[in-house]
Parts: structure tokens; sequence; C-alpha cells
């Protein structure tokens, strides 16, 4: 290829794979903060990040820490992971989570350097993976990274954000890879039952698939009818790749510490998994002093549970009520995780109609097409439910001050 004519001569040219990428969450605050540097009172609903609000990383993770790094655990780790992580890790996924059929598993520097990883040791230009739509955004940045297609099924809002698992189905063909499963799911809260989780093994089965699945909130589930299953622990033949992390569950996404757990047929996963080891190999390991909070965290006392739980269930049900009240707003219940994804009647341009409410009213929200979600008659946008009573109150008075106006 002649350099001269694909590069530009002016400046350095940023790599191709790249002008698609963006990651709504973080981009609106770039107009919410130039809003504050003008005096503006910005109410932010836009990051899952409970430490932005009144939760903190769980205590016995603090001790770890503080722990690990004056004891001279400073030094590279083991690549895959601190041997005492990865055992406390799998012992909390068989005996909790009670997946079988355990390869192995990995640290990273969070689920998202371990999503990353499992999408690099996997693809080719060229292939295919099923995401869900909505999505989170991660999962259509790397693949764009990567030049492989997302092919998104439907979450279906009429029957509870459940996948629309025929759907799923008419868009496997001969370079589908990977069926990634979001449970419970960001952006729209919902937990799929075991038929759902059943029908997507069997898909993946018949196809020869990865089943990437992301169950960082898992633990985040807001009512007693309702529980969840981890999906690798329903079929020992099924190849599943399982993502967690201490950033939702235990209050720390800062201290950057997410897994991976390998499951199913150990000869048909083998060579993926050793293609995993190489890659962590080559980025050396996640930190060190950080992955001794792991064993704090799962195998601690889970106190700060009933709490955490009890004030997003109360949180969640405040927004719930004051969408009720918002003319052309509506939301489907979310049963687990800390966001909730809103309708709104009669709105093409999401995009616009976030960017106006926070012009207008200073709340930062997510627009739904972030999430590779569109509809042809309404938008949706993202809330995060972490935000104390007084300010989710305050957020949903402007809103509908915002929406009065509007209409
Ligand atoms: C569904 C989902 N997966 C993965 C991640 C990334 O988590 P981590 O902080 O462990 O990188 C997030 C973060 O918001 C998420 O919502």
């Amino acid at each position: 290829m002649d350099k001269d004519s694909f590069y530009s001569q002016d400046y350095i040219t940023p790599a191709k794979a790249t002008e698609n990428i963006q990651y709504s969450i973080r981009e609106v605050t770039v107009r919410a903060r130039e809003l504050e540097r003008e005096g503006r009172d910005i109410l932010y609903l836009n990051i899952g990040d409970p430490n932005v609000y009144d939760f903190d990383l769980v205590e016995e993770a603090q001790q770890a820490a503080i722990w690990a790094i004056t004891h001279r655990k400073n030094g590279y780790a083991p690549s895959e992971g601190l041997p005492e992580a990865l055992e406390s890790i799998e012992r909390d996924a068989r005996n909790r989570q009670h997946i079988i059929n355990i390869i192995g598993s990995f640290t990273g520097n969070g689920a998202s350097e371990c999503i990353d990883l499992a999408f690099t040791a996997l693809v080719n230009p060229g292939d295919n993976v099923l995401l869900p739509s909505p999505t989170y955004p991660l999962y259509s940045m790397i693949l764009t990274r990567l030049g492989v297609e997302a092919r998104y099924y439907k979450l279906d809002e009429t029957k509870e954000w459940q996948p629309d698992l025929d759907h799923m189905a008419t868009l496997i063909d001969g370079r589908t890879r990977a069926i990634v499963v979001i449970n419970p799911n960001n952006p729209t809260g919902a937990i799929y039952p075991e038929t759902c989780l059943r029908r997507i093994i069997d898909l993946a089965k018949k196809n020869n698939l990865l089943i990437l699945n992301d169950e960082n909130y898992e633990r985040l589930v807001l009512d007693p009818e309702c529980h969840h299953i981890s999906l690798a622990s329903l079929d020992e033949d099924a190849c599943v790749l399982t993502f967690n992390g201490l950033s939702k569950s235990y209050l720390g996404p800062g201290i950057r510490i997410g897994w991976g757990i390998l499951s199913g047929p150990k000869a048909r996963l083998d060579s993926y998994y050793e293609t995993i080891c190489r890659l962590l190999r080559a980025r050396l390991c996640s930190s060190h002093p950080f992955q001794w909070t792991i064993r704090a965290c799962l195998e601690g006392s889970q106190s700060h549970f009933p709490e955490f739980l009890a004030k997003l269930c109360r949180r969640r049900d405040i927004c719930m009520q004051k969408i009720a009240q918002i003319p052309g707003l509506s939301c489907i219940i979310p049963h687990g995780s800390f966001y909730a994804f809103v309708r709104v009647e009669g709105i093409r341009d999401d995009k616009k109609w976030c960017r106006d409410l926070l012009d207008s009213k200073g709340v930062v929200v997510v627009p739904g097409s972030g999430f590779s979600y569109t509809c042809e008659d309404a938008a949706y946008f993202r809330i995060v439910f972490l935000p104390d009573e007084k300010t989710l109150s305050e957020a949903f008075e402007r809103i509908a001050e915002f929406v009065k106006e509007t209409s």
C-alpha cells in the first residue's frame, strides 16, 4: 500500500477502526462539566459508580489493600492472577453460583479488560458476534476496534426486556462466534429466567458458539420474588466465559478488579484458554496489591449487602413513582442492577432530548442510542438510581418541568 496516499502528510493519522468509537456514558459529562464551570447546579444520573454517591468500597477490601501495599505485595503478580484470588473466585463460583465444569479463571483490570481480552482471543475480522440491543456500549466498541460485526438481537420491552430468542436464532450464520448475555442487564435491569437461559445455551451448543456471560450485577437483585441464575450452572456442555468483579457488588470500580471464569467441556475450550493465557502473559498482570481485595471481599462478612440493597430498592421505587407521574414517560421496573431505561413517547431524537434536558435543567442522563437502541416512535434514556432520595426527587422534578415546557 502507498503510505503517502493512505495517511495524511499534515498530521498523525489516527486508526480508521477508531472512527466510530464513542462512549456516551462519559461523553455526556463533557457538556455537564462546561455548564458546571459556568456555575450551574448539575445532577449526575449517568455514571454507574457507587463512589460518586453515598457508597464506598467495602471495609474488608480497604484493609486488604492497605495490608498488601505495606507488606511487599507490589511486584508483578502471576499473569492469570494471584493464586489466592483465583482460588477464592472459583470457590465462590462453584459454591454460591453453582458454576460447573470450571476450566480456569483470570483476573483483569476491571471486567472491562477481561472482556476485551476474551474477544481478542476469539475473533477474526469478518466474524460476527451477537449482542443485545440495548447493550452495554463497551461490547460494541471492542468489536468495532477488532473489525468484527455486531449483530444485535432484540430485547423486547413488551416482554419486560427479555431477549427475543427467535430473532437471536435468525442472526446466526457460519461466521458467528459468540453470543453476549448481560444478566442482570445494563441498561434495562432485567433478570432472565432459567427457560430463557436454557434456550440460549441450546442455540449456542447447536452452532458451536461461545457464550460471553456478563454477570457483574448478579448480587444486585432487588426483589425477593426474583432470583439470579448463573447461566454457567445450567449445562456442563455449554462453553461459557462468565465475567464478574468488585466494581458493582463490592462498591469499588476505581480499584479496577474484575475476572473471567471459563467453564464447559475441556477439550473444546483448551486451545481458547491457552490463547487467553498467552494474551494475559503479554500484558504482565493486573494490579497486584488490589488482587488481595478479592479474597477479602468474597470470603468477607458480606455485611454491606442488606443496607446497600435496601437503599437501591427505595431509590428505584422513588424513580418508578416519579416516572409514572410524568406524562409521556414510562419504564419497565428494573429488578436488578442500579439502572432504569426510560421511554419518552413521541420523541425521535434522543440525543437532542437529553442535551436539551441538560442545558435547560442541568440533569445528566444517557441517550438510549448510546446503548445501540433506537426506536421509531419513542426516545429512551438511562438513569442510575444510585443517588440519594433527595437528589433523585429533585432530578425528576426538573425532568417533569422539562417535559411540561417542551410538550
Ligand atoms: C454490564 C457491564 N459489564 C462490564 C462493566 C465493566 O466493569 P469494570 O468496572 O469491572 O470494568 C460494566 C460497568 O459499568 C457493566 O455495566
